[in-house]
């Protein structure tokens, strides 16, 4: 069963990706959640709308959690839940950045079954089905080898809300200093699919919410990948903070965090 509810979650990731496409060419219509950095736009709401209308007619029973809101939560009696961001990189998709992707994962209970993760402008598919592994545009990939952080690339996100709360900078800091480098790409799904296909070798994010990472975890595990929180406590969706390796240097990359996350914090200098 696991490959049908595959194919529903790429059918709708690729549907949707169009309605981005469509909408990159068009004047934006932006609105803020609140402050001047967590924006949503009129391409967000469109693919929303249309990913919950599909899954629906697909599978009525299913409970949908949609970062727009306009899922079915908690009506739904049923075991399997789907998570879905609409567009993953919002800011990116408003500059005309093309780094931006739709998310969609399937769960039963506590259990990851499917996932996709589409960037539509560059034509990039990542899937992935409990025990049945990931892929990219239809080969198999798995996790980079390798197995130092000095020689690693990596990547994190900051978040839009409450952003002088975030600890993040201080480990951006830390992290950038003992590897190759630090991106911040602002599409926390595209992340942890690079980890999956051995673009980057870790990543990790304070305040994720379970849309951000449902289908990017599950990549990166059927990837041969290791997701846990910085204490190596399996990662709970929505947890606090992610930390997503390609395994080999996951040890070396908690050891780090838990070295910053008892130093006495400095102030920021610039
Ligand atoms: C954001 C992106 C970004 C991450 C932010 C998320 P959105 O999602 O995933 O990479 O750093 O924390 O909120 O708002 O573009 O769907
Ligand atoms: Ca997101
Ligand atoms: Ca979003």
């Amino acid at each position: 069963m696991t490959k049908n509810y595959l194919d529903v979650a790429i059918e709708i990731a690729q549907e949707a990706g169009k309605i981005l496409v469509e909408e990159l060419s068009r004047p934006l219509n932006i609105v803020y959640k609140g402050n001047e950095v967590d924006l949503v736009t009129q391409a967000d709401k469109r693919s929303e709308r249309f990913i919950v209308e599909r899954l629906t007619k697909y599978f009525p029973d299913h409970a949908i959690a949609a970062e727009e809101g306009t899922g079915h939560e908690s009506a739904s009696a049923s075991d399997f839940r789907w998570h879905v961001d609409p567009l993953d990189g919002t800011t990116n998709f408003a500059h005309g950045y093309p780094c931006f992707s739709v998310s969609i994962a399937l769960a039963q209970r506590d259990t990851l079954l499917a996932a996709a993760v589409f960037n539509p402008f560059y034509h990039e598919l990542f899937t992935a089905a409990r025990g049945e592994g990931a892929t990219f545009n239809g080969k198999k990939i798995r996790v980079s080898k390798v197995t130092t952080l000095s020689t690693s690339l990596l990547c994190t996100g900051f978040p839009v809300r409450n952003r002088q709360a975030s600890p993040n900078l201080q480990y951006y800091g830390d992290f950038t200093q003992h590897s190759h480098g630090v991106r911040r790409d602002g599409s926390a799904a595209l992340d942890l699919a690079s980890v999956a296909a051995s673009r980057f070798d870790g990543f990790w994010e304070f305040g994720l919410q379970k849309w951000d990472t449902a289908a990017g975890v599950l990549l990166v595990e059927e990837a041969g990948g290791k997701v846990s929180d910085f204490a190596g406590n399996p990662y709970q969706l929505g947890g606090p903070v992610i930390l997503a390796t390609n395994g080999l240097i996951h040890e070396e990359m908690r050891a780090l965090a838990l070295e910053i996350s008892i130093r006495p914090q400095e102030p920021f200098r610039s």
